[in-house]
């Protein structure tokens, strides 16, 4: 069995792919601080998999904890799903963002060398498109002019990946893109548990639904788009945890160096449409109103999905009502997150 080191395992993403990756066979190892997730998450996936998780809570900048876990441990390959997300917290605390996820990644790349680990799948964002409005977005389209810190931090990690594994021609790394992860495991037992007001659309139409925030606010309804709001590619979360299992695949038989794929569903859903399919999962109506647009949103955002297809076999399975619904699911059973 090939064990997995997964960076910022306990978070969303994370979690998630850690049940695919345990579902196709692999065993897991979870290192994480615990920044933006909860503990509650480790017995919450031994419910959901019979399996008792290895966790080590460290912090990834720090070298000598981390290099513990690869003492212990005979690690195979690398998700590294650990970074702070936010884009707007990425503006406030620009020096946060820059050294939490350039340093983390520095950090798991020394060490990859120091152990002789030579495989690794990085989250990267669609983010790193920048401001471009010529979609669908493929694997070659422009990149930089990002518009906040925390598309900075993928799009310059992005570049020492491509740096180190020229200079290391035994390293194989796989880029990510990922497009607008949404929903939640069937269970109900994880999902996105934000801390605070959510800033993204999905979790703040679930807590609009379960009644623990008033309102929506829908920012702008004059695009120049079908119905006038903005159009996004929603990936349904468990579906992006497959992509993960695919791309180890790919590595352990492709050649070394760097190879970048989008994970979307290369569709495009409006606000008004998302919020229409909520309505549908949850059964009533979500409250909202429409407000002024928000500074950096892009009219259309979507995935060309070629790549994927043709080169890693990977297709999304679900629609927006799966992500629905399972986001209602989740948030219905837990609706004040998960606890320690
Ligand atoms: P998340 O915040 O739920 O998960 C990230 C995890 O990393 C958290 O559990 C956090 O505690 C941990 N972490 C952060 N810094 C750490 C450090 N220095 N050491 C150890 N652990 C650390 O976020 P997510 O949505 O699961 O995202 C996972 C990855 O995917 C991130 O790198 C994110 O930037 C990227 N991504 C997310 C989205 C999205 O919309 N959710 C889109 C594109 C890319
Ligand atoms: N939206 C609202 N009201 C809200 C929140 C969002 O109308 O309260 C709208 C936004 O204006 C946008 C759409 O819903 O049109 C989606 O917004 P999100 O904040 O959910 O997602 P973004 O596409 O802005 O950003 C996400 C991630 C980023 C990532 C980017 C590209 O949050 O980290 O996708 O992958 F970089």
């Amino acid at each position: 069995m090939k064990t997995v080191l997964v960076t910022g395992g306990t978070g969303f993403i994370g979690s998630h792919t850690v049940i695919s990756l345990i579902e196709n066979d692999f065993d897991v190892i979870i290192a994480d601080n615990l920044i933006n997730s909860k503990k509650e998450v480790i017995n919450r996936l031994h419910t959901i998999t019979g399996k008792q998780i290895k966790f080590y809570n460290v912090d990834c900048c720090d070298k000598e904890a981390l290099s513990l876990v690869f003492k212990e441990n005979d690690i195979d390959s690398i998700i590294h799903f650990a970074g702070l997300k936010a884009v707007g917290e990425s503006v406030s605390k620009p020096l946060e963002y820059y050294s939490n996820n350039i340093n983390s990644m520095l950090t798991v790349l020394e060490l990859m060398r120091e152990f002789n680990v030579k495989k690794l799948v990085f989250s990267s964002s669609a983010t790193v498109y920048g401001q471009s409005e010529d979609v669908p977005f493929t694997e070659q389209s422009p990149l930089g002019m990002c518009t906040n810190p925390y598309g900075w931090t993928k799009w310059m990690i992005e570049q020492i990946l491509k740096d180190v594994a020229h200079a290391d021609p035994s390293l194989s790394i796989v880029l990510l893109r990922y497009f607008n992860p949404v929903g939640a495991h069937e269970s109900g037992l994880i999902g996105e548990d934000p801390q605070g007001i959510p800033n993204n659309l999905f979790p703040y139409i679930s807590k609009v639904a379960v009644g623990t925030l008033e309102c929506l606010t829908v920012f702008g309804d004059d695009y120049d788009t079908p119905d006038g709001t903005c159009l996004r590619d929603y990936i349904h979360v468990c579906d992006l945890a497959e992509g993960h299992v695919k791309a180890l695949n790919y590595i352990d038989t492709h050649k070394s160096g760097v190879e970048v794929f989008n994970l979307g569903t290369g569709k495009g859903t409006s606000v008004k449409e998302a919020i229409a399919a909520f309505e549908k999962a949850c059964g009533h109506s979500i409250n909202h109103v429409f407000g002024p647009r928000r500074a950096g949103d892009l009219p259309v955002c979507y995935a060309s999905t070629d790549k994927a297809r043709e080169v890693l076999g990977f297709e999304a399975k679900r629609d927006i009502n799966d992500m629905c619904s399972s986001c209602w699911n989740w948030q219905q059973k837990n609706p004040n997150g998960l606890s320690d």
